[in-house]
């Protein structure tokens, strides 16, 4: 089965085909246009989408030398996600799925993440716990079967990703933070200064990151010299144990085979090694997988039997996996 998937929730305009474990994916990042502004403008970044759209789709199609009649799905993010940019992938599969009269998959982005470990990876042992760490969410769910979500616990403020890129910002580090605090703390060591990994004993599976953010604003005020190597070793550890042993935790009480990360906090070295030394059998997409792209949005459509109604579905910014 070949499928055509376009994601644009955010700030990445991706298509991808995948054909089995055959994956083409072309991206055009945004990265730096929002630099400019330290972050994400809305209405920036739709206009970026709708500039690039077309050629890349017209770019996949002719690195994969496919024609339309070849493609069997098209499969698109409508949620969630910011609105300006999510519409503009919606309208343009609603439009191809008609012209090319396809059968069209709305999918939830979420979901893209954690289907992401399934590209070429077509056995994974079920049940399975999912760890996803992203830009907008830190969720951790018990998946008993592929396409199946039950939440266990998700952050109660901001996101692990979203905790990263605002303490990069009170840093004066350059955007998106998560992957300059990562290059930084490698160089550092965690144990000189104390930060707080929030909530990492209470009872229960959720997630808070924004105490941490505050304690990095006042450590920064009060403590200005201090090496930022060290600094970013100590923000990295404090968010990296907390997810670690909320994951540890979870993966035990649902006697879960499998661990699947996914999302952009994924591509974190620290991270990965360290669920690397959980006991389960453990999944996490390679770096370009983690971060938004259409292939997930792809091996996502693969667990749907039942096309959308091509006039009826929108692009739902909301669109929670597993609301609580
Ligand atoms: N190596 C890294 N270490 C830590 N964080 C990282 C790393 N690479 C990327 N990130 C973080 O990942 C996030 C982006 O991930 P992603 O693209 O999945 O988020 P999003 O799509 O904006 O949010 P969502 O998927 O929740 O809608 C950013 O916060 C970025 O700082
Ligand atoms: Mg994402």
């Amino acid at each position: 089965m070949k499928i055509l998937a376009i994601e644009t929730s955010c700030d990445e305009t991706s298509v991808a085909i995948l054909n089995g474990d055959d994956v083409t994916h072309v991206t055009a990042s945004q990265i730096d246009v929002h630099r400019i502004t330290g972050g994400i403008v809305p209405e920036v970044a739709a206009r970026e989408h709708v500039q690039v759209m077309i050629p890349i789709i017209k770019e996949i199609m002719q690195k994969t030398v496919l024609i339309p009649d070849d493609i069997d799905r098209i499969a698109v993010t409508s949620g969630p996600g910011l609105i300006t940019s999510l519409m503009v992938g919606v309208e343009t599969a609603r439009t191809l799925a008609y012209s090319w009269n396809k059968p069209l998959f709305s999918i939830n982005h979420i979901e893209g993440h954690i289907a992401a470990n399934f590209i070429g990876n077509p056995d994974i042992e079920f049940p399975a716990v999912a760890l996803v760490v992203s830009g907008g969410h830190t969720e951790l769910l018990f998946v008993p079967k592929p396409g199946t979500y039950e939440l266990i616990g998700a952050t109660r403020d901001d996101a692990a990703g979203e905790c990263f890129d605002k303490c990069a910002r009170i840093l004066g580090l350059d955007y998106p933070g998560g992957p300059e605090i990562s290059k930084l703390a490698a160089k550092g060591d965690s144990t000189i200064h104390h930060l707080p990994s929030p909530m990492l004993d209470s009872d229960n599976s959720d997630f808070s990151f924004s105490g941490l953010k505050t304690a990095v604003l006042y450590f920064h005020r009060d403590n200005p010299d201090a090496k930022l190597e060290d600094v970013c070793a100590s923000i990295e550890n404090a968010i990296v144990n907390v997810l670690v042993a909320k994951t540890k935790k979870a993966l035990k009480v649902h006697g879960a085979k499998s661990l699947l990360v996914g999302g952009g906090v994924a591509a974190n070295s620290a991270l990965r090694t360290e669920l690397e030394n959980l006991n389960a059998n453990i999944y996490i997409p390679a770096p370009e997988f983690c971060t938004d792209n259409a292939a997930m949005i792809a091996a996502a459509c693969r667990f749907h039997e039942q096309p959308t109604d091509l006039f009826s579905f929108k692009a739902n910014p909301n669109w929670e996996l597993t609301p609580r």
